[in-house]
């Protein structure tokens, strides 16, 4: 098959992730005789020096006109802290997010057995655990600024100790049922659990997402629903992560329930993220980012530290998912087990009697078995 894949490394560690995820997507290109085409396009802070904005028209369009889109990481320490007026490399994210209507983020928490001692918890309550997270990513607290300021006010505003902040959150019924909607058949598919998590004892844009989920769950009768409150979630994903199937949230929830359930992984480097919008007018395509879910790590980039298994893994979910090349995609996250079954290992999670390889030796690695999956050497 022929596709075209728009590549935005960013800014800290994403261009030497992405590299890797490149090198990957290369290989397995070769082997099973596809012809990818990658368009590189700066983003973030480099875009903001060489472009003048985090995200320029131009890329914008690359990605439009592409298959899907394969994301490194934005953001730099300084910035994060100079929100007003000015350009900031986040915005290339929420451009993205905003422009393709990305409303489904989807983040899966799939603990490799040999880095079960690498994740702090304890290995049996690591063991067996195989969940989805759903993340709401359109609307909530991350769109009261920039745009429809009326409705959704984030600002400060007065001065000294009147200064006062606000921030929105504010979600439709169609908001919210879309992406309940991706959550459901996620279930379905899998196991048939899915746990709705909201703050519905303290937040109307909770007690709405609840009634919605009410509202569906008779659609699905192969589904069984759980509710359950976001600090209790918070408890239950580092007590007991392997009784959760699919888990649905709203976008800040998803945002940081997603890092903490990250760690059961071993690590926040392994873990892959599909953001899918709407299928497209006249095709059963989505408009599809690939990204892993570690930001930028400004103090170990461009030493070779990072682990760039995140983004492998993103790059087998845009086979499987925008490319519909499923034994491809199993390719990949063969090859990522195999190499972690040999022995190697990033620094973030190294453990005693492995082997700790840099960023590129890591990705060659896992090249070189999807290039000669019986090779020798790693077999
Ligand atoms: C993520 C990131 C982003 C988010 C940041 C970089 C804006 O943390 O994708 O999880 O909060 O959505
Ligand atoms: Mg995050």
């Amino acid at each position: 098959m022929r596709a075209t894949i728009a590549v935005l490394p960013g800014d800290g560690i994403g261009p030497e992730v992405t590299a890797q995820a490149v090198a990957a997507l290369r290989a397995v290109a070769a082997r099973f005789g596809h012809e990818l085409t990658l368009i590189e396009r700066v983003v973030g802070q480099q875009a903001i020096l060489d472009e003048g904005t985090a995200l320029s028209d131009e890329t914008f369009d690359v990605c439009a006109r592409s298959d899907a889109i394969l994301f490194g990481a934005i953001g730099s320490l300084p910035a994060r802290f100079a929100r007003a007026g000015g350009a900031r490399p986040e915005d290339a994210l929420y451009r993205l997010r905003r422009g393709f209507d990305l409303f489904a983020n989807i983040r899966p928490v799939l603990p490799l057995p040999e880095l079960a001692a690498a994740s702090p918890l304890k290995a049996d309550i690591v063991a067996g655990t195989d969940l989805v997270f759903v993340r709401e990513m359109s609307a909530g607290l991350y769109y009261g600024f920039s745009e429809d300021t009326a409705l959704k006010p984030s600002r400060i505003t007065g001065t000294g100790a009147e200064t006062v902040a606000v921030d929105t959150l504010r979600y439709t019924r169609t908001e919210i049922e879309r992406a309940l909607r991706v959550a459901f058949e996620l279930a379905a598919r899998r196991r048939g659990h899915l746990t709705s998590v909201d703050k519905a004892n303290v937040l109307s844009s909770s007690v709405l997402w609840r009634r919605c989920v009410e509202a569906i769950a008779p659609e699905y009768p192969m589904v069984t629903v759980e509710h359950l409150l976001v600090d209790a979630c918070a408890m239950k994903l580092v007590q007991d992560p392997s009784a959760f199937d699919v888990v649905v949230t709203e976008n800040l929830f998803g945002d940081i329930l997603t890092d903490e359930a990250s760690v059961i992984t071993g690590s926040i480097g392994m873990l892959p993220s599909a953001s899918l919008g709407p299928t497209r007018p006249g095709s059963a395509a989505r408009s599809a980012l690939y990204e892993p879910i570690h930001g930028s790590a400004p103090t170990i980039a461009g030493q070779d530290r990072a682990n760039p298994l995140g983004a492998i893994l993103s790059a087998a979910m845009l086979l499987r998912l925008s490319l519909q090349l499923p034994e491809e995609a199993s390719a990949v996250e063969e090859a990522v087990a195999a190499v972690i079954r040999s022995g190697f290992r990033t620094e973030d999670i190294a453990e005693p009697a492995t082997t700790v390889v840099g960023t590129t030796e890591m990705g060659e690695l896992v090249a070189a078995h999807l290039t000669a999956p019986a090779g020798a050497n790693l077999a």
